[in-house]
C-alpha cells in the first residue's frame, strides 16, 4: 500500500478486539522502531510494554494489553523529533494492520514513566496502545470522536499559503506538492487542533505552528510541536513517494507572522 493510502486509512484506534499482539508483529514493530531516525538526529529509546506487568492503563483504551512508549533527552526540538519518529512507527503499524492511538494525556503517566525507568533529564512525550482494531467502536470512543470532530480536517486553503500568509494556496496551484500537502492536512494532532500552517515560497516549503491557547506547559513543553513533527513526517514521506527530492533545514525566512504563529522548519526542493 502507498504511504498516501496508509495515511488516508489511518485513524486512532481506541477499541481493540482483545486478540494478543502476534509475536511476529511485535518483533516487526520493534525492529522498525529501533531503526527510525528523525531530522533532528535525536536518539529515542522505544519499548513495547505489557500492561499487566507494569500496571499500565488508559481510560480511553479497551481490548489490548500492549503499549509502545518512547523516551529521550529533554532538549530543544525534542517534541518535533519525537512526533516525527513516533508517526513513522504509527504508519508502519498501520501498514501491517495494527491499530494505534497517540496518547499524551489520558493514561496513568507515572506507571508508564516507571516502566521506562525515566530519569530526570529525560521525557516520555506520548505512548500508544498496539493491537488489532475491534469491528465496532466502544460508545466512549464514538462519543469522543464526535466531541473532537476527529473525522474532519481544515480545508486545504486554510492551512497552506503561497509566498506569504496573505495568499491561500489552492490544490490546483500546489502542483507537484499537492499530495504531500494533503498528507499534512490529514495528519493526527492533539485534540485534532491541526496547528500546522505551511507557506510555499518557490522551492522552499516552510512549516509553522499556529498555537492554540493553553497547550504550552509551565516548563515550556509544547505538545503542539509533537503535532508539528507528525506533519513534517507526513510531508517528507509523501513528497519522497511522489518522486520529489526534499531536504530538511532550519532557516527561518522571517515572514510576517501573527503573535501566535511560530516558525518550525523547512523542506527544500531540488
Ligand atoms: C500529540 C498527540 C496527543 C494526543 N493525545 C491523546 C490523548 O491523550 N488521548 C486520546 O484519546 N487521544 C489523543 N490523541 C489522538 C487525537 O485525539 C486524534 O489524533 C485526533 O482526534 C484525530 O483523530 P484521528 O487520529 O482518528 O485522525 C493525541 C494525538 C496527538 C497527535
Amino acid at each position: 500500500m502507498s504511504i498516501l493510502d496508509t495515511i488516508r486509512k489511518r485513524r486512532s484506534v481506541r477499541t481493540f478486539d482483545g486478540t494478543k499482539l502476534r509475536e511476529e508483529d511485535a518483533r516487526a514493530i520493534m525492529e522498525y522502531a529501533e531503526k527510525v531516525e528523525n531530522p533532528y538526529a535525536m536518539p529515542i529509546v522505544w519499548k513495547l510494554l505489557d500492561a499487566d506487568k507494569y500496571g499500565l492503563s488508559s481510560p480511553v483504551i479497551v481490548g489490548t494489553d500492549v503499549f509502545i512508549a518512547g523516551k529521550m533527552r529533554r532538549e530543544p526540538h525534542a517534541e518535533e523529533a519525537f512526533g516525527y519518529s513516533f508517526e513513522k512507527i504509527v504508519l508502519f503499524a498501520e501498514s501491517i494492520d495494527a491499530g494505534t492511538t497517540c496518547i499524551a494525556g489520558t493514561m496513568n503517566r507515572d506507571a508508564f514513566e516507571r516502566a521506562l525507568a525515566l530519569d530526570s533529564g529525560e521525557v516520555m512525550p506520548c505512548i500508544s496502545p498496539v493491537g488489532y482494531p475491534a469491528k465496532k467502536m466502544s460508545m466512549r470512543e464514538t462519543m469522543m470522536r464526535k466531541g473532537i470532530k476527529a473525522d474532519s480536517r481544515f480545508a486545504f486553503e486554510e492551512l497552506f499559503f503561497d509566498g506569504g500568509f496573505e495568499t491561500p494556496l489552492t490544490e490546483e496551484k500546489a502542483g507537484a506538492l499537492k499530495d504531500a500537502l494533503e498528507a499534512v492536512r490529514l495528519a493526527p494532532s492533539a485534540v485534532n487542533k491541526q496547528p500546522w500552517r505551511v507557506v510555499v515560497c518557490g522551492d522552499k516549503v516552510h512549516f509553522y505552528e499556529k498555537r492554540s491557547k493553553g497547550y504550552v506547559s509551565g516548563n515550556d513543553w509544547d505538545i503542539q510541536k509533537i503535532d508539528m513533527g507528525i506533519a513534517l513526517c507526513h510531508f517528507e514521506l509523501a513528497a519522497k513517494e511522489c518522486g520529489l527530492d526534499v531536504t530538511f533545514e532550519i532557516a527561518d525566512p522571517e515572514l510576517r507572522l501573527d503573535d501566535n504563529t511560530l516558525y518550525i522548519a523547512s523542506y527544500v526542493l531540488k
